[in-house]
């Protein structure tokens, strides 16, 4: 797991798409949307071009590869700063919120992330953090400190081993650079979901996402949502109903969510333009993939 959660991660995705890209022949993998980078952190590709808008997340990544984060200071940082918000409680928290909105650095993003209210990760118009506390001044015990400090650890071995850039850059300037040889794995924000100063999404994204993405000269697989209780993804229809596209779809629960997706089951569709054949499961994974069919 990443330290940084963020909402639509893909932890329970990961699988599947770890066992799609491992048939798949590439050189360099690209996330236009990495987020948390689950994904690429479980699928661990030689060399990576991981992209997001969020500045924050990509200077965390950023700063542990080179060094500037690294998991014993990030020891020291969260036992100190631990300390002060069980003292201090809730205005501290507000303290340090403050001044990452002030000056903003991985640490105290760090911090926010994991203090804040349903480890949700939201921005205001003006680019300002802007969850509230989750109220547990002891937070950062010290177990919950090595968790997190050992993830770092995790994350440092992996990105040390590997050729993997991250830069904040917009979708459309990523997809820009893909070639042959690459292959990309989207993981969009959910129109209508979690929007914020870095999740704007509008159809006309969608439609430039799908336009681009069916332009690439490489594999790729898009995530998206297909369908809940109320409504189906009218995007699918739209831009995916055409000749050398596949899809994927699963069912599984959103735990953070705003509005009516809140702890409704939401069904996931994995978009490709190759045909997905039958993987190959791991046996601890079978039973927790088995609502995975094949639609087209
Ligand atoms: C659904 S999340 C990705 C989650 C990620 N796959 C994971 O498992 O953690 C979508 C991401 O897209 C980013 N994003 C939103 N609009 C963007 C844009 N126009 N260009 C690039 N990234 C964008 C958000 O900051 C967010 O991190």
């Amino acid at each position: 797991m990443p330290p940084l959660k963020c909402q639509g991660i893909k932890t329970k995705l990961v699988g599947e798409i770890r066992r799609i890209a491992a048939r798949q022949d590439f050189q360099r993998w690209v996330e236009p949307f990495c987020g948390s980078c689950v994904v690429a952190l479980n699928v661990q590709p030689e060399r990576a071009l991981l992209c997001d808008s969020n500045v924050h997340i990509i200077r965390m990544y950023q700063d542990i590869q080179d060094g500037r984060v690294t998991p014993a200071l990030a020891r020291e940082f969260l036992t100190a700063q631990g300390e002060k918000l069980s003292a201090g409680g809730e205005p501290y928290y507000y303290e340090v919120r403050e001044r990452f909105n002030r000056d903003p650095c991985s640490l105290d993003f760090l911090f926010l992330n994991r203090s804040c209210f349903n480890g949700v990760m939201r921005f205001n118009r003006k680019g300002g953090f802007n969850v509230p506390y989750c109220h547990k001044p002891e937070r950062f015990a010290q177990a919950y400190v090595t968790k997190i400090a050992n993830q770092i650890r995790r994350i440092a071995e992996v990105v040390a081993m590997r050729d993997w850039t991250f830069a904040a850059t917009g979708f459309r300037e990523t997809l820009a650079e893909v070639g042959l040889g690459d292959f990309v794995y989207a993981d969009p924000p959910y129109a209508g979901r979690h929007v914020d100063y870095f999740n704007s999404w509008s159809e006309a994204d969608e439609d430039d996402l799908a336009r681009l993405l069916k332009g690439l000269p490489c594999g790729f697989i898009l995530s998206t949502w297909h369908s809940n209780e109320f409504r189906t993804n009218a995007m699918i229809p739209k831009n995916w109903t055409c000749p050398g596209i596949h899809m994927l779809t699963r069912e599984h629960f959103y735990h953070v969510g705003s509005s009516e997706d809140l702890r409704h089951p939401m069904m996931e569709a994995l978009i490709t333009n190759f045909a997905v054949g039958q993987a190959a499961r791991e046996p601890a994974e079978a039973t927790q993939q088995l609502a995975f069919f094949e639609r087209a």
